[in-house]
């Protein structure tokens, strides 16, 4: 069914997507188009691009759209993923809100999938507590998926996905075995709450924070929305905040509200004193 149809048909679908969600689905990926939709279209029993697109232009048709932009999202993700954040994250960034006497810090996870990233963020979190006791962190999850936030709620992990860029350490540390699965600890979650939020909208409601991870999804979206959602965090920051990217993304073109900052693990950007 997918791979027939026409490039207005593609074209079509390609608006549908970057409308939704920012994704841009570039003119080499028809292969994803069928491997990723095939079985839903077949399961709501459309027949073509088009009637796809037809169908989710309709009022009503929320559940269809969901359904389209999960299967056509990335939820690839692991833990502590490119390891340098998390050492930034305890050696420069606490350090230096110890400095300035702020103990209570907010952290967005912005698209943090099925919660490796935020869980992270709060083991590293823990540990730093151990030797610097009164530390206290809260991070705000938030993903375009609500399945996936629900996944990510659960925090239960098959042993595939616990294996990747977990420690034995921090294995035992911070999950109990649930069946065949292991669960993230009651003290690790609690630092965590979750919500939904779509980085096209409005992030008023989640407040500001003194960092922003935002990692692994802004590859996907067109220099415009880029810096759309870069220059709209640069407003969700307290004064001086950190933004931390994917290890292969920069920001230079996109947004002059950000200061690069190297440290020894790895470069992050910092909010740039006039804003
Ligand atoms: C590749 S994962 C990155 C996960 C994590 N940040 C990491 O680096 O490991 C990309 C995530 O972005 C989410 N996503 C895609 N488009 C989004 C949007 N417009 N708003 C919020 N989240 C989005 C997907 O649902 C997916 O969970």
């Amino acid at each position: 069914m997918t791979t027939c149809y026409t490039p207005d048909e593609y074209k079509n679908f390609q608006k549908f997507l970057e409308d939704a969600c920012g994704i841009v689905l570039g003119e080499n990926k028809h292969y994803l188009v069928s491997s990723r939709l095939n079985r839903l279209m077949r399961e709501s029993q459309i027949d073509s691009l088009q009637s796809l697109v037809d169908a989710l232009s309709k009022l009503g048709a929320t559940g269809l759209r969901t359904k389209v932009v999960e299967a056509m999202t990335t939820n690839e993700t692991l833990w502590f993923r490119d390891t340098y954040p998390f050492e930034v994250l305890s050696k420069v960034i606490f350090e230096e809100y110890k400095k300035e006497r702020k103990s209570a810090l907010r952290i967005w996870s912005a698209a943090c999938s099925s919660g490796q990233e935020p869980y992270s963020i709060s083991m590293i979190a823990d540990e730093y507590a151990m030797h610097n006791p009164g530390f206290q962190l809260e991070v705000v999850a938030t993903d375009i998926s609500q399945s996936i936030l629900n996944d990510a709620k659960e925090a239960k992990y098959d042993a595939l996905a616990l294996a990747r860029g977990l420690s034995e350490e921090r294995k035992r540390r911070y999950f109990s075995a649930i069946g065949n699965e292991w669960q993230v600890n009651a003290k690790i979650r609690s630092r965590v709450s979750f919500r939904e939020n779509n980085l096209l909208q409005n992030y008023a409601p989640l407040g500001k924070f003194d960092v922003i991870f935002c990692r692994n999804v802004l590859i996907y979206f067109s220099a415009e929305s880029k810096s759309d959602i870069l220059n709209r965090m640069a407003k969700s920051l307290n004064p001086r905040g950190f933004l931390i990217l994917g290890a292969s993304e920069s920001i230079a073109q996109y947004c002059d509200a950000f200061e690069m900052v190297r440290a020894s693990a790895g470069v992050v950007y910092r909010l740039k004193p006039a804003y």
